[in-house]
């Protein structure tokens, strides 16, 4: 992470006052860098899936719910323990943790969080991989014209070749390992900070597509108007599991960012904004697509294929769709790549720190492990699509090792995480430290935090979890 901040932060790192500990070059670095691990295929693959298998609306409200009382209170307190702290995510709780005089136990939430990243980057890769292959797809005009049972044979072939999907994810997670191991220049900064609002903008394109040619009140009501008899206990672990997800919380990456950010940053305005931004790319997405699914009789719980089942329909049929599928996925790309490059960087600051291993080592073995792992993810969509490896417990029944990874990662893994951050700040770590960090001085906004923190947070994630397991 060092190389990466040093780089961005730019100028002002080579500032000689801050050379122990380079800061973010101002609180906007800090938004799109957090933004840039926020958004990605969380928002326009997992979102709008896992929308359409939990039938809309409800799920949708429950989400929104779980991102506003949750999400962002956890944001609050994982900047702040990073921006206190200072360090990796394991040594920033281990230095808290001192502090306050508090067990060293608490490590375990970095430790666990790395174990996450670890998970959730390979399969994130593999999808990844998917992307990079549309964006060959569209470049070649494969869609031009194509109705649905092309467009869905053209994604089922390519599940069902496991050796195109290595590729991908071979060449997805190369990038990735580049870009950590050199560090993110200043230019591909620069590059991210254009092409990031240049997908929000392609979104609201595919947005206003959708709204000409789609059935855009059936996709708005579907998205908006909640039916609650659709909505299972498992569908509410998944919101719970994806506000989590999509905000990369709970395992220690915005810790880690938050220990760049300078003192006089507001950790609050800036979580929120993060958050609004992140929510409202997933929601787009949501618009674009669900318009298009039900205009063409198409399945809204088709699963994870669901953004490359629709959108390359809106590709073919659009004028200038070669150019707008080709870009659409080619940012998607750079979106995947901005938050795998946070889910890798963990990773290897750990094995950094503990092994004496140079950053370019512990890049290799970290990306080279991952990678390894990926390949039961690839597995899982094609010769091992009925091997579930924990189908005894009824819990895990039907799950293929993509399956688990998914779901053990999002709906254990990061709410546990996130539970223990919200547990940690709003109850053990010192009243000062917050009030410090907190920069909501001591008055009712301090307190109306701090009582959502303590109670409402905590509480909400042991209802929904133990609702699940009950
Ligand atoms: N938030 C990312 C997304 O929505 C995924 C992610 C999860 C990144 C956890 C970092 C940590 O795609």
């Amino acid at each position: 992470m060092t190389d990466l901040v040093q780089n961005a932060a730019g100028d002002l790192a080579a500032d000689s006052s801050r050379k122990d500990h380079p800061m973010w070059s101002s609180r906007l670095a800090f938004i799109l860098a957090a933004s840039g691990s926020a958004v990605g295929l969380g928002n326009i693959w997992k979102f709008p899936y896992i929308t359409g298998e939990n039938g809309g609306g409800a799920f949708v409200l429950v989400y929104l719910l779980c991102i506003a009382l949750i999400g962002i209170p956890i944001m609050i307190a994982e900047v702040a323990i990073g921006r206190r702290g200072g360090r990796s995510p394991i040594n920033s709780m281990r230095q808290l943790a001192q502090r306050d005089g508090l067990s060293k136990r608490w490590v375990w939430i970095g430790g666990m969080g790395m174990l996450a990243s670890f998970l959730i980057l390979s399969f994130y890769s593999v999808i990844g991989g998917w992307a990079l292959s549309y964006v060959g797809n569209a470049a070649q005009g494969a869609f031009v014209g194509a109705d649905s049972d092309t467009i869905g044979a053209m994604f089922g072939g390519l599940l069902a070749d496991p050796i195109a999907l290595l590729l991908w994810h071979s060449v997805f997670m190369l990038l990735v390992i580049i870009i950590v191991a050199r560090g993110l220049s200043s230019g591909m900064e620069k590059a991210i900070n254009i092409l990031m609002p240049l997908l929000f903008v392609l979104l609201l394109v595919m947005v206003g597509y959708a709204m000409n040619t789609g059935n855009f009140a059936q996709g708005f009501s579907f998205l908006f108007q909640p039916d609650f008899s659709k909505l299972t206990t498992e569908g509410v672990l998944t919101a719970l599991g994806h506000a989590f997800f999509t905000l990369s919380l709970g395992m220690g990456v915005m810790m880690a960012y938050g220990s760049y950010l300078p003192k006089k940053v507001s950790i609050v305005k800036t979580a929120v904004t993060v958050s609004v931004v992140d929510t409202a790319v997933a929601l787009l997405a949501g618009l674009a697509i669900f318009p298009l699914v039900f205009a063409n009789g198409l399945e809204a719980g088709a699963g994870p294929g669901l953004i490359f089942q629709t959108l390359p329909l809106a590709f073919g049929q659009m004028s200038g769709g070669v150019l707008f599928g080709s870009l659409f996925f080619a940012l998607l790309v750079v979106a995947a790549v901005t938050s795998a490059i946070s889910l890798l960087e963990p990773v290897v600051e750990w094995l950094e720190e503990q092994k004496g291993i140079s950053r370019f080592g512990g890049t290799l073995i970290g990306g080279i492990s991952i990678w390894a792992l990926g390949i039961l993810t690839i597995l899982s969509l094609n010769q091992w699509s009925d091997v579930y490896p924990l189908g005894m417990f009824e819990r895990f029944e039907g799950k293929t090792f993509f399956d688990l990874f998914d779901y053990v990662t999002a709906n254990l893994m990061m709410p546990l995480g996130g539970l223990a951050i919200a547990l940690f700040v709003g109850w053990f770590m010192s009243k000062q430290a917050g009030e410090n960090e907190l920069d909501l001085g001591n008055g009712a906004g301090y307190r109306l935090f701090m009582f959502v923190l303590r109670y409402i947070t905590p509480a909400a994630v042991l209802v929904v979890f133990i609702y699940n397991l009950a």
